[in-house]
């Protein structure tokens, strides 16, 4: 069975950007892969600077992933930092990663250009990111169209590495998901918590609903024909649902005579029924800190015991390890 694997920083409250982007086509995979989920612990610690809020994001995202189905005894649920096999790798690999590659790194120039302070962990971000996905030996990584570069950068690295020591690192496939289109944020434009726009997954139903009614609409009267597509709140609900099941509020909404008050009523009902479960859930391991805290230790060492045979072989073939 091929082993596809993809991380999620702990940057922010999971919120339906991420959900539909990434979680949810992920967890899919599980069926035909051997998955490895991670969250990317020190790929946060580039720009969030607080420790109990890096510490809550995580609990966070891991309760996140477990309350959406994701089952540990499948797949596995671990932390960055609890590999250290992991950091080791990404040394290594830097001494295989050319400056001119990492000065051509997107993320890297659009910093620059906006003048913010660079650290060296903004400019290696993608040696580490390599790392995570070259320790595991990962056939595919399920990313979106923004970690594209990052996951041809993986790739050079990797074929760098092999064409010294032979065929030892996996060049992963990277499965751009191309169909999972932009997903917008209450004010239309691509949902991101740099925006604040987002709408968090497990806010409280009440709540939920509140801010779905905030999503930003034209003011065509809802007598008129509208283009259901050009709408967030529609495009939200197409993605939650499927283009199947939206088809006919599509119709309605672009014969005239629904509003967009109708999408959105419609877009909380789909929100609704998707999460009711799974907030339970979600609540029910937020309140269970050191269950938590137990899955993703567990996940850790045995990410630990995955990385360690190919570890080991990387350092004799460095020459690190006897
Ligand atoms: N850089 C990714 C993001 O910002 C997160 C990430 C870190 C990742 N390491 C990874 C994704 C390895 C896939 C594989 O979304």
């Amino acid at each position: 069975m091929k082993t596809a694997l993809t991380g999620i920083k702990p940057s922010g409250v999971p919120h339906l950007g991420n959900y539909l982007g990434m979680i949810r086509p992920a967890l899919a995979l599980t069926a035909s892969y051997r998955c490895l989920y991670f969250i990317a612990d020190y790929h946060a610690l580039t720009t969030l600077h607080n420790g109990a809020e890096l510490r809550a994001n995580t609990a966070a995202l891991a309760a996140t992933w477990l309350a959406l189905g994701l089952d540990p005894e499948r797949a596995l649920l671990y932390r960055q930092s609890d590999v250290p096999e992991v950091m080791e790798l990404a040394w290594i690999l830097s001494c295989f990663t050319s400056k001119g590659l990492l000065d051509r790194a997107h993320a890297y120039k659009d910093a620059l250009a906006q003048n913010r302070d660079i650290t060296a962990a903004v400019y290696t971000y993608p040696v580490l990111m390599a790392a995570d996905i070259l320790a595991f030996g990962a056939d595919v990584v399920p990313v979106g169209r923004d970690q594209k570069q990052h996951l041809e950068m993986c790739r050079d690295i990797a074929v760098r590495f092999n064409h010294v020591y032979g065929d030892l690192l996996v060049v992963p496939e990277p499965v751009i998901r191309e169909d999972v289109e932009t997903i917008p944020g209450l004010d239309g434009r691509k949902m991101s918590k740099s925006y604040g726009n987002t709408i968090p997954m497990f806010l409280p139903a009440a709540q939920l609903r509140k801010l779905v009614m905030r999503i930003q609409t034209d003011s065509t009267p809802v007598a008129e024909p509208k283009d259901p597509g050009a709408a967030a709140v529609f495009q939200l609900y197409r993605q939650v649902v499927g283009r199947e099941q939206a088809a006919p509020l599509a119709a309605r909404v672009r014969a005239g005579g629904t509003g967009w008050a109708a999408a959105k009523e419609a877009l909380a009902e789909a929100l609704e029924a998707a999460w009711a479960e799974p907030r339970a859930r979600y609540e029910a391991w937020r309140q269970d800190a050191s269950g938590l805290e137990a899955v993703l230790r567990r996940g850790g060492e045995r990410a630990r015991e995955l990385a360690g045979p190919r570890m080991r072989a990387i350092r004799r073939a460095v020459g690190t390890e006897v």
